[in-house]
């Protein structure tokens, strides 16, 4: 079933992550379920990570309005909290000696107080030089990590940004797995 649902999600959701790689997430997310999950980026996806924390608390993070607007239409049971990223990727060059900049504060007080057992790093958009980059998402995913003892799951390291990011600020001492373009990594 579960199987069939990821490869339903493939079939109306192409370019996203692999059957692999939401396989590893989802595998975790069910093991730990019911857990405080925190996913940032919403998506086509969103309704797996809820269903399969169905009995837990799920939050997603999204800067986009209008994948915000699409998710709360969308989906159901779904907690969407806005946020603003004012990075772009090409600052990682200069962003990576002043980490604490990147900690989103802006966040409510609930969810930096929340001790997350997974957190999915899935956005913001860093696909070119302008986008906003996962700097933030990465940097705060792990001091909220760290604090609980949680797994982190970043997408797309592939790209040069989001796995360098993810080496300074989440070690390569911590990392698990990596299927595809997932890393996935462990604090407890
Ligand atoms: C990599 S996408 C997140 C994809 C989502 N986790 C998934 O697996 O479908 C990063 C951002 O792009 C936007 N987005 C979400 N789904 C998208 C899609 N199918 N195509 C293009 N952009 C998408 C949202 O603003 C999201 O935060």
């Amino acid at each position: 079933m579960t199987n069939e649902r990821i490869r339903a999600l493939l079939a109306s959701n192409p370019g996203q992550a692999s059957e692999e790689e939401y396989g590893l997430v989802r595998g975790v997310v069910a093991e730990l379920a019911p857990c405080n999950l925190l996913v940032f980026g919403v998506g086509r996806d969103s309704s797996l990570w809820i269903d399969t924390n169905a009995e837990g608390r799920t939050v997603f993070v999204e800067d986009v309005k209008k994948w915000a607007d699409y998710a709360r239409e969308h989906v159901d049971r779904i907690t969407v909290l806005g946020v603003h990223y004012w990075t772009r990727r090409f600052m990682w060059s200069f962003l990576r000696f002043v980490p604490s900049a990147l900690y989103m504060r802006s966040l409510p007080r609930d969810v930096l107080d929340t001790d997350w057992d997974v957190i999915l790093v899935d956005a913001p958009r860093g696909t070119r030089w302008y986008r906003r980059g996962r700097m933030m998402s990465i940097y705060t995913a792990s001091v909220l990590a760290k604090r609980a003892r949680g797994r982190v799951f970043v997408h797309d390291c592939h790209r040069t940004t989001e796995a360098e990011c993810s080496d300074a600020f989440l070690g390569e001492d911590h990392l698990v797995r990596e299927v595809d373009t997932m890393r996935y990594y462990a604090f407890g």
